[in-house]
């Protein structure tokens, strides 16, 4: 984009550049509790801290004077091309941010060209949201029930729907976040239809017919959700029933990222969840070397929690990501103004990153991955 197109779009705008600007927007047009919802990590906040904190100690050294007119962005990732390594992280329950919540997100990502990553706790259906992605690129994020039939029917209904992949997270069972305690906030009250996906499902239908007849609609997806029985060999399992390549999400160990290859994964997601789920665990991006090692090339590594700027994105891919994914900052965009809001946080990602490319004196992804890293500590 030159720079009097940038200009040009940039009157237009009503968006904040920075992520402080957005979250402070955010937090003032949201209420107390779905800000908090939001923003919030788990228990003392240390993880969610850490993952920025980490990012600020990491810088790498710069070429300069080489021939950079031209800067490639595009990767391939599981057999499709993409224009940038930047994707959507899977968030869950968005209708509490905007109304047309996912739907929103679904329809900036088709126009992006990048994939929608559709969580399992999604406010609209896979349906739903297939249908506004239209013919764009979608995945969906699997959290597992404790009903393996229900949860292959979920896979199901995504493969139907057009989903390319599966992404199974895997470091959710159950959080302690203070926040949304004190605020006594649960991401379906508020009037809305609670797990769209599960009860819409005719299989969680079918199995829980008699118990929803007796107990709440509550009590009864409890029974099943969150999961923490679910194992290696489930994986194994899961992965022999699906045409679809399954990406495991909320890796932090390497030996954990051995045995997800091992058992069927055929990407791994280097996430704490944006330090949502496990406070104390060590911050994001300082296990993502171990991994990408570990993992040798056999299967791409993606990496979320803690990505603010583009000069995160440059650090997590030298350090050997092949992709990353942003959180909070979309979903910032998304409150602040729906799809159009979504979009063009993700447009300055893609600004922002291919400028730094240029200005590092490299032509390509290839190249970027060669520099660098140094501790500023
Ligand atoms: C999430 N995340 C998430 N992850 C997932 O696998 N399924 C989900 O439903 C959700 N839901 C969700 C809701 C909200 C409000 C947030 C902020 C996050 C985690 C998400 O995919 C990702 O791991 C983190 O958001 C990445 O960290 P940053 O970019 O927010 O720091």
């Amino acid at each position: 984009m030159s720079e009097r197109e940038l200009k040009e779009k940039n009157q237009e705008r009503t968006i904040p550049f920075t992520f402080q600007g957005l979250e402070e927007q955010a937090r003032a047009k949201l209420s107390k509790e779905v800000f908090g919802y939001v923003a919030s990590g788990a228990g003392t906040e240390q993880t969610l801290r850490k993952n920025l904190e980490a990012f600020d100690q990491l810088t790498f050294r710069p070429h300069t004077c080489m021939q950079v007119d031209k800067v490639y962005t595009e990767i391939e990732l599981l057999g499709t091309k993409l224009p940038f390594p930047i994707l959507f992280a899977p968030v869950g329950n968005q209708k509490q941010v905007h109304p047309d919540g996912e739907l929103a997100s679904a329809r900036a990502a088709n126009s992006l060209q990048i994939p929608y990553i559709a969580s399992t706790v999604s406010s609209y259906t896979i349906e739903q949201i297939a249908k506004a992605n239209e013919n764009g690129k979608r995945w969906f994020q699997l959290y597992s029930t404790k009903d393996d039939e229900v949860t292959l029917n979920l896979v199901k209904r995504a493969e139907q729907n057009g989903y390319s992949a599966i992404v199974l997270t895997v470091d959710m069972a159950q959080s302690w976040r203070v926040r949304d305690m004190k605020n006594n906030f649960l991401p379906f009250s508020r009037g809305q239809q609670p797990y769209p996906n599960l009860v819409s499902d005719p299989v969680f239908q079918q199995n829980y017919q008699g118990k929803l007849e007796t107990d709440s609609l509550e009590n009864t997806v409890r029974s099943i959700f969150p999961n923490s029985t679910f194992t290696w060999k489930k994986l194994k399992k899961l992965s022999k029933k699906t045409s679809l390549p399954i990406l495991v999400k909320g890796i932090l160990n390497p030996e954990d990222a051995r045995l997800a290859i091992q058992h069927g994964a055929k990407g791994i997601i280097v996430s704490n969840h944006g330090g949502r789920m496990l406070d104390g665990c060590m911050p994001a991006i300082n296990a993502l070397t171990d991994i990408v090692k570990e993992v040798d090339r056999k299967v791409p590594v993606l990496f979320d929690s803690g990505i603010r700027s583009a000069k995160d994105v440059m650090i997590a891919l030298i350090m050997g990501a092949d992709a990353v994914l942003i959180g909070r900052p979309f979903v910032y965009g998304l409150a602040l103004n729906g799809e159009k809001g979504v979009q063009t946080v993700f447009l300055d990602y893609f600004e922002e990153f291919r400028r730094s490319m240029r200005l590092a004196g490299i032509s390509s992804i290839h190249q970027l991955k060669k520099l660098k890293l140094y501790n500023i500590k």
